[in-house]
């Protein structure tokens, strides 16, 4: 069954994140002081996770993203994986990462049933992941991207959210890294998620840019979206060193091929990383609604959905009329991204 939403696009892709935490405090990212923290007994049980995802799973989700705040910072994550990799017809199975306790994790997420990874890395100087992540530890990160590649994950997708004066220097030394341990570099627009990020369109290195930078070293061929929807356009170079990924959710939105949908760890259904509000599946499952129910809610929320806020925002943009403080909207941690 494929369910459709107000332009046809179907819901084929859900991000579950199973926690709000973090163990980094990335400025781009964290809302710090006015944040209020997902309380634990409001946190959907993996029981409920995996009901939910089953649901989901029956109206034509095919692919499921776990996420966070950091994931692995929720308890026994592995066995969350192992119940989810068991439900028949998922074709895909993965997780958004800090990469911080991968190390130790690794081996375990791979037994569960993990087959690939994507790892947040902005920089390969430790001074300056310090100074992003205000906590973290470089070499926890690098070591842990190795662990996961020898576990056999693949692809291990890096992902670089390039910040001009931050890190936009240093685009080379990722790729180089990227191609030497046989992992794919992807460079991402830095937009304006959450309420607290200093965003601005100065800060944003386009994918252009970062396309032309890569190029003037190595030649490239367009390869295109995973399954003609996923946010990166990848490109293989041409000595054949792999493959990366650049995701231009600012100056190349991707909104008319959109199948995400969101679960948050507190059971809201979000249909856009920009919504300001979700719908509330926890008051189903503890309400007591049948599968019958909530299949049907979560069919009726999908068809009306209208969301394109990353389209409109680019045409605004265009026009000079783009105000980010306008619109209200739910934090980039609670979301997953
Ligand atoms: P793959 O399945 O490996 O292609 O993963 P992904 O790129 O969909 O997910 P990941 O968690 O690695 O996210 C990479 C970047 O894409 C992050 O900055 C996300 O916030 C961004 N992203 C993911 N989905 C969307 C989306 O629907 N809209 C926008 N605007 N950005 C998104
Ligand atoms: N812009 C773009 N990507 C971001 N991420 C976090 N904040 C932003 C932002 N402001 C990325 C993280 C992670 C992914 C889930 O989202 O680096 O890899
Ligand atoms: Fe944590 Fe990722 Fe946000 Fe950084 S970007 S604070 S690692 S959730
Ligand atoms: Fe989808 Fe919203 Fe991102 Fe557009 S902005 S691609 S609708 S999540």
């Amino acid at each position: 069954m494929e369910t459709t939403d107000v332009f046809r696009r179907p819901m084929k892709d859900l991000r579950i994140s199973v926690t709000d935490r973090c163990n980094y405090r990335c400025r781009y990212c964290m809302p710090l002081d006015q944040y209020v923290w997902i309380e634990k007994r409001e946190l959907l049980t993996f029981e409920e996770i995996v009901r939910l995802a089953r649901l989901f799973v029956d109206l034509g989700v095919g692919r499921i993203r776990i996420t966070g705040g950091e994931p692995l910072v929720r308890r026994d994550l592995d066995r969350l994986l192992g119940d989810l990799s068991k439900i028949g017809g998922l074709k895909d199975l993965s997780l958004t990462t800090n990469g911080s306790f991968l190390a130790r994790s690794a081996p375990a997420l791979k037994r569960a049933g993990l087959r690939r990874i994507n790892v947040s890395l902005d920089t390969l100087d430790p001074d300056k992941f310090r100074a992003i992540t205000k906590r973290g530890r470089l070499e926890d990160v690098l070591e842990g991207i190795l662990a996961a590649r020898d576990t056999g994950m693949a692809p291990i997708k890096i992902n670089t959210v390039v910040i001009r004066g931050i890190n936009d220097d240093e685009i080379m030394d990722l790729v180089e890294y990227s191609r030497e341990h046989g992992l794919q570099a992807r460079f991402i627009e830095y937009m304006d998620v959450g309420n607290a990020n200093d965003w601005s369109l100065e800060r944003t290195v386009t994918k252009q840019e970062i396309l032309d930078r890569i190029r003037s070293r190595y030649p490239l061929e367009a390869v295109g979206r995973e399954e003609s929807r996923a946010p990166a356009v990848n490109y293989r170079f041409l000595d054949g060193a792999g493959q990366i990924g650049i995701i231009g959710s600012v100056t190349e939105p991707f909104c008319s091929t959109c199948s995400r949908v969101r679960l948050t760890a507190d059971g809201q259904m979000v249909t856009c990383l920009f919504a300001s509000g979700g719908h509330d599946l926890k008051r189903l499952l503890r309400g007591g609604s049948s599968d019958v129910e909530i299949r049907s809610f979560l069919e009726r929320v999908w068809s009306v959905r209208e969301d394109r806020f990353s389209d409109r925002r680019w045409q605004q943009i265009r026009t000079d009329g783009y105000h980010r403080k306008d619109h209200r909207k739910i934090e980039m941690i609670t979301l997953g991204g």
